[in-house]
């Protein structure tokens, strides 16, 4: 059943400046598909009707109708009746299917692989959970001993904290979720940095808000203290702009090693933005799952809400391994209490064998933060010697920590980089996917954090894939555009 569609100036905004060199109509077939392969057109979405988008497009109906045509050839495209042309993928599953997936090479999750010795982690689990069979194992607040160790890491980084200001959850997206159902009621507005992680805007939209934009703030690669001083005060002015004109109920942030950016907010701006978020009664989420994966930051950060009231969000998923599935919310108690009262609709509590072998890993969480530190560290100088050589065109910012890079490309181009990297071999997500309004068509995000080889081998795909699109432009970057957000 189709429950949602796209207007023509909805469609219009996500298209963003999609016309290449070849003829109209595969044009915008090619950047339809895009936006459907990679979940900024749902699947089940209907598209508009023909007429009403060439009317905004400036189009003869007959292109649009080829374009739907060749999408509906593609099997990108069904119609409906009485619902007109309803957004597909080839083969029904929005998800890729592990056969079709193992072929290629996923680029799209910023993710690393599994710790070497979780087995371990998991047999000393085995061994801890007899002691917690004796009840019914239905868990929405988390183990103690979870709690507690998760309560006393944030102790020992300068933020004291007792285990009953702890949630455990279903990883950090399951916590972003939770808090947005409680705190936003439809109409609400929320704040999103602007490019943000695009899992959180729709979990904000899911409950119903409707999403501010705020802009990270780059500071051009090599610049000195001064320039970077500036650039943190500049994001830290739009950002308290923001929530004092919009009014949110909630703002979501990611204070270190943003996502996809990879800029941290300095204490200092942390501080100016929690103010005014606490006087104008904002919730401020700070997303926190990447901030203790620092490579070699000048400085080190405590957690956000020793700055300041904010919710803080964290999980496993980038140090331990996401397929575990644990993450936590850090709030007051009152807050606590409602999320417990909101989330039994949704799911009946965290696994119990996953929570003790995170409570395992916490043990080892220095340990753990030293091999990622090296492992960060050999992507991302991977990333930035082979860029230099396969596309020194494109530039790419000198990330100090986090997961990713945000690669400046010489023109608008990266939709169309993607789907031809497609035909390399890669999955990997467009720089407007990090956006609500079709903007970033200059950049797109590598991860730095999967194995060397296979980075390697993305990198190559990547070059050959600009290569094949040919004749773009490669005149001299244009470093007001660059500098918009690295
Ligand atoms: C900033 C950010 N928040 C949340 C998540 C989701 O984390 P989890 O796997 O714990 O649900 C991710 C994963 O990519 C992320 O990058």
């Amino acid at each position: 059943m189709v429950d949602r569609s796209l207007s023509a100036r909805s469609l219009e905004v996500l298209l963003g400046d999609w016309r290449g060199r070849g003829s109209a109509y595969e044009a915008l077939a090619d950047r339809i598909r895009l936006l459907i392969v990679d979940g900024r057109i749902p699947v089940e979405t209907r598209l508009p009707a023909e007429r009403d988008l060439a009317e905004r497009l400036g189009l003869s109906r007959t292109t649009v109708a080829a374009a739907y045509r060749r999408l509906r050839e593609l099997d990108h495209l069904h119609s409906v009746r009485g619902s007109g042309s309803v957004a597909r993928l080839p083969g029904a599953p929005a998800i890729l299917p592990a056969s079709f997936e193992s072929e290629y090479l996923d680029f799209s999750k910023a993710a690393p692989p599994a710790l070497p010795w979780l087995p371990d982690l998991a047999r000393q689990a085995a061994e801890d959970l007899p002691a917690h069979l004796g009840d019914s194992g239905y868990d929405p607040v988390g183990i103690l001993p979870l709690r507690e160790a998760i309560a006393d890491r944030y102790t020992r980084r300068g933020l004291p904290t007792s285990p009953d200001q702890i949630m455990v959850t279903i990883g950090a997206q399951h916590a972003i979720a939770l808090v947005a159902r409680t705190v936003i009621a439809r109409g609400d507005r929320a704040l999103i940095e602007m490019p943000t992680y695009p899992h959180a805007y729709e979990a904000l939209r899911g409950a119903g808000a409707r999403l501010v934009g705020s802009p990270v703030v780059p500071h051009a690669a090599g610049a000195g203290a001064a320039a970077r001083v500036d650039a943190d005060r500049e994001e830290a002015a739009s950002l308290v702009q923001s929530i004092r004109h919009s009014n949110p109920v909630l703002a979501y942030l990611m204070p270190d090693f943003q996502n996809p950016t990879g800029r941290t907010l300095s204490r200092e701006s942390r501080a100016r933005v929690l103010d005014a978020a606490a006087r104008q009664g904002t919730v401020v989420i700070a997303d926190e799952t990447i901030a203790e994966l620092d490579i070699d930051r000048a400085e080190a950060f405590p957690p956000m809400a020793a700055d300041g009231p904010a919710v803080l969000i964290g999980s496993v998923g980038k140090t331990i391994w996401g397929g575990l599935r644990i993450g936590w919310i850090r709030a007051d108690r009152p807050l606590i209490r409602r999320l417990l009262a909101v989330r039994a609709p949704g799911d009946l509590g965290t696994p119990i064998l996953d929570q003790l072998l995170v409570t395992r890993g916490l043990e080892r969480m220095d340990d753990i933060l030293d091999l990622r530190r090296e492992q960060l560290r050999a992507g991302r100088d991977l990333v930035e010697r082979r860029v230099a050589e396969l596309v020194p065109e494109w530039h790419v910012p000198h990330v100090d920590g986090g997961i990713v890079t945000w690669i400046g490309l010489d023109a608008p181009v990266s939709s169309q980089l993607v789907l031809a990297a497609r035909q390399e071999g890669l999955i990997v997500t467009a720089g407007p996917r990090f956006g609500i309004d079709g903007a970033f068509e200059r950049f797109l995000r590598v991860p730095i954090c999967q194995p060397l080889e296979a980075t390697d081998a993305a990198l190559q795909a990547l070059a050959r894939a600009w290569r094949s699109l040919g004749g773009v432009p490669l005149g001299a970057p244009d470093p007001e555009l660059l500098a918009s957000v690295v």
